[in-house]
C-alpha cells in the first residue's frame, strides 16, 4: 500500500492511500476540510458529500462538493466528454456522490486546490423538481419547517458545527479546573424552580385513569407509584453531590411547559449548572463571568470560518461583540440599584411596555435596557427580592432579599440565573413552606442542611442562550437542531 497523502489537521489522521491494484475503491475518504489544506498536488483522493451547486459548460463542469466537515466546499471539476450522460444528469443541488479524482492547484481566485473529477460515483439522487433547498437564499422561518434538511445550509451547518465546539468548550472549562460532570435524572418527583411548569410523566392510561376513594387520580397505579414530571433544572441533585465531590457541573436536557412564544425560550433545552461547596455569591460571579468567557474564546478560536459567515450573513457586529465582551468586566451591581436606574430612565421619558418598581420582576426589555443602553456591558445582578425567586436562595439579613444573581447580556438578556443557596435548615425549611413547595418531596434536599451543611453556590447557564450570543442569531429555534416550543414537536 502506497501512502500517497495524509493530514493531521482534525486530530485524526484521514489518510489518502492507494493500493498496488490502483482499485479505487481502496482509496480512503478524506474529509473536505483535510483536502482544502493539503498542498500535496498531484495526489489521488476520495471525497464524498453532498452536491451544493453545479455550473459550468458544455466542455467543463464545476461541482460544489459540501461533507459537513466545514463550511467551505471544495470545487470538483469535470471534463463533460469522459462521463456517462446519466451520471452528468444526477449532479444535482442536493445528490449525494463520491468522487475520485486529482488533487490539483486551482488557478481560480476563490480556492487554493480543485479536484479533476476522474470517477463519480452516484449514491443518492435529488430531484430538482422536489428538492426543496435550491441556490436561493430561503428564509429561517420556511428553513424550520424542513428542519430535517437545514442542517445541510451553511447557516444550519455553521451553527451546528458551533454548537458542538461549544459543548466541547464546557466540559473542557470545568475539568480543567477540576470540576466533576454529574449526571442528574430527566424525570423527577420533585420541582425544582417551583414555577409549575412541568410536563407530566405517566403511563396512565389518560382516558380512563384509576381513580382512589376521593374521586382523585391515584398514581399509586402509575409507573413509578407518585405523579412524575420532566426536570426543570438539575440542581438540586447537583447540590447533593457538591456536598460530597466538592465541584460539580450538569449538562443535559431540561423541559419547561411555560406558553411562552418567544424568540429566547424553548420548551426542551439544555442547561449546564456547576454547583460549589464553600462558595459565596461573590466566587460564583466570578466563575460565571470567567466560563462565558472561556466558552466566547473558544468560539472564536476554534469556530472563526463558521463565526465569519453567520457575522456576513446575518449579524455584522457579531465578532465586535464577542472581542467586546471578552475585553470587559461585568458590571455588577444589585437589583436595587438596577431598578433606580431604570426609575430614572422612565423619569427621562423612556417608555417600557411593563411596569418597573421594586418588587416587579424585570422583563427582557428592562434588562436590555440596563446592558445595551446605560452600561453598554454585560451585567450582573444581585440581591432580587425574594418573592420573586425560588426558595432555596440564600436569605440575606434584611429579610427582603435572597443572594440571587443573574447574568444579563446584549442581546439576550437573562443568560445565567443563579445563586447562593440557603444552608441553614429551618430558614430554608420556612421558606420552602412559605412558598408553598411540597416538602415531602424534597425531604432528601433537606437533610443535606442536617448532615454537614456548608455555604455553597451555582448557577443555571441555558445553553441555547449562550448560542444565541455565540452564532448571533435572533430566535432561540435557530440554534437547537429540532425545537420543541408550543404546538410544534415535528422531526
Ligand atoms: O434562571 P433559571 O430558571 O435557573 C434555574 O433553573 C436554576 N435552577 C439554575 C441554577 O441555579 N442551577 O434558568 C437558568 C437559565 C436561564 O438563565 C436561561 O439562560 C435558561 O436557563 N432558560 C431557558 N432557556 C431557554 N428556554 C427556556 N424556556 C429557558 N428557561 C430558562
Ligand atoms: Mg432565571
Amino acid at each position: 500500500m502506497k501512502k500517497i497523502a495524509g493530514s493531521l489537521i482534525t486530530g485524526y489522521l484521514f489518510r489518502i492511500c492507494q493500493y498496488e491494484n490502483n482499485s479505487m475503491k481502496t482509496i480512503i475518504r478524506t474529509k473536505i476540510v483535510d483536502v482544502l489544506q493539503c498542498k500535496d498536488y498531484g495526489a489521488t483522493v476520495h471525497l464524498k458529500g453532498w452536491v451544493r451547486t453545479r455550473r459550468g459548460n458544455k466542455q467543463v463542469g464545476f461541482i460544489a462538493l459540501n461533507d459537513g466537515s466545514t463550511i467551505k466546499n471544495v470545487q470538483i471539476v469535470v471534463n463533460i466528454e469522459t462521463f456517462a450522460e446519466k451520471i452528468l444528469k444526477a449532479i444535482t443541488t442536493g445528490a449525494c456522490i463520491g468522487v475520485n479524482g486529482i488533487l490539483t492547484e486551482s488557478p481560480g481566485q476563490e480556492q487554493n486546490a480543485e479536484i479533476q473529477a476522474k470517477e463519480i460515483h452516484i449514491y443518492g439522487t435529488a430531484d430538482p423538481a422536489a428538492y426543496p433547498l435550491q441556490k436561493k437564499g430561503h428564509t429561517l422561518e420556511f428553513l424550520r419547517e424542513i428542519a430535517h434538511l437545514r442542517p445541510r445550509t451553511n447557516t444550519f451547518g455553521a451553527i451546528f458545527r458551533i454548537r458542538h465546539h461549544m459543548a466541547i468548550a464546557i466540559h473542557r472549562f470545568f475539568h480543567e479546573r477540576g470540576f466533576f460532570y454529574f449526571h442528574t435524572p430527566i424525570i423527577t418527583g420533585s420541582d425544582c424552580e417551583g414555577a409549575g411548569q412541568m410536563f407530566q410523566v405517566t403511563t396512565l392510561n389518560l382516558c380512563d385513569p384509576k381513580k382512589d376513594r376521593n374521586g382523585s387520580i391515584d398514581y399509586a397505579c402509575d409507573f413509578f407509584g407518585k405523579p412524575t414530571n420532566l426536570t426543570v433544572s438539575g440542581q438540586l441533585e447537583g447540590e447533593l453531590a457538591a456536598m460530597a465531590l466538592g465541584a460539580i457541573y450538569t449538562f443535559g436536557p431540561t423541559f419547561r411547559a411555560e406558553n411562552s412564544y418567544t424568540p429566547r425560550h424553548l420548551a426542551e433545552f439544555w442547561m449546564i449548572e456547576p454547583e460549589v461547596a464553600f462558595n459565596e455569591i461573590e466566587e460564583n460571579m466570578q466563575l460565571a463571568e470567567d466560563f462565558i468567557k472561556y466558552c466566547v474564546r473558544w468560539a472564536l478560536d476554534n469556530c472563526m470560518d463558521d463565526i465569519e459567515f453567520l457575522n456576513n450573513m446575518f449579524d455584522k457586529e457579531l465578532i465586535e461583540r464577542l472581542y467586546f465582551v471578552l475585553k470587559q468586566n461585568f458590571i455588577r451591581l444589585t437589583y436595587t440599584e438596577g431598578i433606580q436606574i431604570l426609575e430614572d430612565a422612565v423619569a427621562k421619558g423612556h417608555a417600557f411596555e411593563f411596569p418597573v418598581h421594586w418588587g416587579a420582576d424585570l422583563a427582557a426589555e428592562h434588562e436590555r435596557y440596563l446592558v445595551e443602553d446605560h452600561f453598554k456591558c454585560p451585567v450582573i445582578l444581585t440581591d432580587y427580592p425574594k418573592e420573586i425567586k425560588s426558595f432555596y436562595m440564600k436569605q440575606n439579613e434584611d429579610g427582603k432579599t435572597v443572594r440571587a444573581m443573574d447574568v444579563l447580556f446584549p442581546k439576550i438578556g437573562e443568560i445565567i440565573g443563579g445563586s447562593q443557596r440557603e444552608e441553614d435548615h429551618d430558614k430554608l425549611l420556612k421558606r420552602a413552606q412559605e412558598m408553598d413547595v411540597p416538602t415531602k418531596d424534597i425531604w432528601w434536599y433537606l437533610d443535606t442542611r442536617r448532615f454537614g451543611t456548608a455555604p455553597h453556590s451555582g448557577f443555571g447557564l441555558g445553553f441555547e442562550r449562550l448560542l444565541l450570543f455565540v452564532t448571533g442569531m435572533a430566535n432561540i429555534r435557530d440554534v437547537i437542531p429540532f425545537p420543541r416550543t408550543p404546538n410544534n414537536a415535528e422531526f
